[in-house]
């Protein structure tokens, strides 16, 4: 399994950047494989980047949109080209199955599909003028440069959500992957080089969090960010939204989730325990979008979570390049962090779904695992019954192999324990009943709602995003992302040789108002 590992560095413009401390990236499914060495940048070289950016950028916005619409054509034909490799670099770098690679692979293919259309649309409106002679219209302008700062769970997917709407719209680029997936951005970034891109339109640094904001922090300083597209933590969201809002910036924001799924006594049951089963413990449930806390009403409680438990037993997990549920964690922060997580269980839960907890290992192992669990960082499913609104589980995101369940009494009930804790991405109800479902879509605080189906599988042209703790109301994917990486221009043409001034020199109908029939 272990092959050479390239090293990797930034790139900026057309050159690579030097950089500073090495980063290893390590399978982790198998830590003796190292799968890339890295040189992380320094904040000067982000810095640098976005003055690469700014330079190229002009010249890039002055290629034709449905030019720029064909690179991104390229891009998704050469994506498609390279799909098994790119799937198989993204399983062996963060664990995550092949199965599910295979579909995040897809979804760029998606994106590009949909955006190189946009190439020949990116419409602006003609509008008609309240005088003569006048006309009005309005267009599409790119922001400029565009910072964008993803996160280690979707490595290649979420920053084709920034990358290829920007760059469509005519912005330049300076992408920050995560730093366990250096080696997967890298191919990421190379397959958009050779779509056709000019240089300096798209530039990759490599480096840590805490460069990336002194870099990011000097690069705003200096005039040389536009906007920036941030995919992590709410932590972090609201330090880079404080950031951007001291330069009068709104950045889009796309951050964590405490994502509910309820099932009503009306729910097939089967089809709720296979939603949850996906959304809780696919990925190992590092998605953004994992299943947090189902909320099943106490007629079906028992019953759901006998099934749900039953399920979870018998899922396979172990070797992501074999047929799992879910593999290892993404890396050892993730792993780390997980089992920190676990110390949320207090006296009046109850555990379910394994036959341990915390890390698989030989002395604390999984019946079924698939695969050798002491080579990489495993964790046991966990669902944790009995949650009440008071616990610190209830509340916090656990990024991980790990569900609550909370029992309710009414649809009411559910939508409150659904808003409680202050997160807004995804929410799923499993129910027969049209009205149940309309009625809690309407209540329910998220972007992003299920009907029947898991709070993961978000498809790629519709709006994605959340509200509350889950980010700041922007939308990603389709038409909505156009709002992110361009900015309305209005223009009012004025051909009637005089000058005409709006709401003074314009004609007044004369009504017969005190007319009756
Ligand atoms: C994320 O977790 O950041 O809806 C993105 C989904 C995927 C994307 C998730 N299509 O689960």
């Amino acid at each position: 399994m272990t092959q050479q590992a390239s090293l990797l560095a930034s790139r900026v413009g057309a050159g690579r950047a030097g950089g500073g401390r090495r980063h290893r990236s390590v399978d982790p499914a198998h830590l003796g494989d190292v799968v890339a060495e890295v040189l992380l940048a320094e904040p000067a070289t982000f810095v640098d980047a976005c003055g690469a950016a700014r330079e190229a950028q002009p010249g890039w916005a002055a290629t034709p949109a449905p030019v720029r619409g064909r690179v991104v054509k390229h891009l998704g034909r050469l994506v498609e080209e390279n799909a098994e490799a790119l799937a198989r670099l993204v399983t062996r770098e963060i664990g995550k199955p092949l199965a599910e690679s295979r579909g995040e692979v897809q979804e760029i293919v998606d994106t590009c599909d949909f955006f190189a259309g946009e190439g020949r649309r990116l419409y602006g409106q003609t509008v008609p003028s309240e005088m003569p002679d006048k006309q009005l219209f309005t267009f599409r302008q790119p922001v400029g440069v565009a910072a964008v700062i993803t996160a280690g769970n979707f490595p290649v997917a979420v920053p084709s959500w920034y990358l290829v709407p920007a760059l469509l719209c005519g912005n330049a680029v300076v992408w920050k992957p995560a730093e366990c997936a250096p080696a997967t951005a890298e191919a990421l970034a190379q397959l958009c080089w050779h779509a056709g891109l000019p240089d300096g339109v798209l530039n990759l640094v490599q480096a840590d969090g805490p460069t990336t904001f002194e870099g990011l922090a000097a690069a705003l300083e200096a005039g040389l960010v536009d906007k920036v597209g941030f995919t992590g933590s709410t932590e972090v969201g609201r330090r880079i939204g404080e950031l951007c809002g001291r330069h009068l910036q709104v950045p889009c924001l796309e951050l964590g989730g405490k994502n509910p799924l309820v099932v009503m006594p009306d729910a097939d049951l089967d089809l709720a325990v296979e939603g949850a089963l996906f959304s809780g413990f696919g990925t190992a449930g590092q998605r953004c979008t994992s299943l947090g806390t189902v909320i099943v009403h106490r007629d079906v409680h028992d019953q759901f979570l006998a099934r749900f438990a039953a399920a979870t037993e018998r899922a396979a997990i172990g070797d992501p390049f074999q047929d799992v549920l879910y593999g290892p964690m993404i890396d050892q922060r993730f792993f780390d962090r997980f089992l920190g997580w676990l110390e949320l269980v207090e006296p009046h839960h109850r555990v379910h779904g394994s036959t341990g907890t915390g890390r698989i290992t030989g002395a604390n192992p999984r019946r079924g695992f698939v695969g050798d669990p002491g080579d990489g960082l495993y964790c046991h499913p966990t669902i944790v019954s009995g949650v009440q609104p008071d616990d610190e589980l209830y509340r916090r995101e656990t990024f991980g192999p790990i569900v609550g369940v909370a029992a309710c009494g009414s649809l009411e009930e559910a939508v409150a324990l659904a808003n409680g804790p202050g997160y807004g991405l995804s929410a799923a109800i499993y129910t027969r009943d049209p009205a149940t479902a309309f009625r809690f879509r309407a209540g329910v605080s998220s972007g992003m709602v299920s009907v029947n189906n898991s709070t993961s599988g978000a498809e790629a042209h519709l709006p994605f995003g959340g509200n509350g703790r889950s980010g700041n109301g922007s939308r990603q994917s389709g038409i909505w992302v156009l709002d992110q990486f361009t900015r309305w221009q209005a223009l009012n043409w004025d051909y009637a040789g005089k000058l005409q001034k709006a709401q003074m020199d314009v004609a007044e109908p004369t009504p017969d108002r005190g007319f009756r029939i």
